[in-house]
């Protein structure tokens, strides 16, 4: 079927992934309700940045309105034990966007978890992970992103395990009885990018995430060949994620340019065994 009756909306598969190209929205109108299992996205932060085709500046109340409907299309679609994970960030210009989404959200979904990524952290007088610079004496680098879990009941189990982290103190693990050596990783992730020579290498794009971010929430939620929704997938971050996991994705971006990108992403993966 086709999403946008004026501009027919181009789809294809590889490996186990759906690519589409088209208007999330409409794209969405098309799914089956109740069919999908995790959802990862980091939506257009309405903070100007430099996209291809897309124009990245709606008027505050428009942004909040026209995701308050994306999100409310991802919760028909999602099963009722789906996990929802959204990256948003605010910028020093605009620090209110993401918690003025999040409230909008309350009527739709439960906030299970928020998670904090790190992008970049100082700990004593050591550093890690690349800190852009910013100008002026007021503001503060920033260094972590917001992702919020968002579940239809609030009760999803989740698989905290899988992205667990080794006990430091190893004495604990049969002293308090744990059947692994792992604990829960927290709600502090810290994901760094890859060191990067060029633009070229972001592909272009202004607005990735470092593909562990998609495949951690992957993990989490914990199913086995999930079935991963991102309509806004840009270079395929997700899909590639997905793919990795042995999930089956599902990838929407509005942008052409963008989709032929995660489509050459994917095709340099080999299939799944
Ligand atoms: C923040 S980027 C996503 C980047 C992605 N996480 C990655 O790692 O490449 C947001 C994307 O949303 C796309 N977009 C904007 N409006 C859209 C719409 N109405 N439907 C689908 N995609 C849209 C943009 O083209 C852009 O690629």
């Amino acid at each position: 079927m086709s999403c946008c009756p004026a501009e027919p909306c181009a789809e294809q598969h590889i490996h186990q992934q759906r690519l589409i190209t088209g208007d999330c929205l409409a794209v969405l109108a098309t799914l089956p309700p109740d069919s999908v299992d995790v959802v990862v996205t980091s939506p257009p932060y309405n903070l100007a940045l430099g996209y291809n085709t897309y124009r990245d500046q709606r008027g505050e109340s428009d942004y909040l309105a026209w995701m308050v409907a994306v999100c409310t299309a991802l919760r028909r679609v999602m099963k009722p034990q789906a996990s929802f994970f959204l990256n948003i960030s605010g910028s020093s210009s605009r620090p209110w966007l993401p918690f003025e989404l999040i409230v909008r959200l309350r009527p739709i979904f439960k906030l299970q978890n928020h998670i904090t990524w790190v992008k970049s952290i100082a700990i004593g007088a050591d550093s890690s992970g690349h800190y852009k610079p910013v100008g002026g004496a007021r503001f503060l680098n920033h260094a972590h992103e917001h992702i919020f879990h968002l579940t239809r009941s609030g009760h999803v189990q989740l698989n905290r395990l899988a992205i667990g982290v080794p006990y430091k103190d190893k004495s604990n693990i049969a002293r308090r009885g744990h059947a692994q050596d792992l604990h829960c990783r927290g709600n502090t992730w810290f994901i760094p990018y890859r060191t990067v020579n060029s633009r070229a290498q972001k592909f272009h794009h202004p607005g990735t995430f470092p593909v562990d971010l998609p495949q951690w929430c992957i993990r989490l939620h914990g199913i086995p060949a999930p079935i991963v929704l991102d309509p806004f997938m840009g270079t395929g971050t997700t899909l590639l994620a997905a793919h990795l996991e042995g999930g089956r994705g599902i990838g929407i971006d509005i942008d052409p340019h963008y989709v032929a990108i995660a489509t050459a992403r994917l095709h340099a993966h080999a299939p799944p065994a």
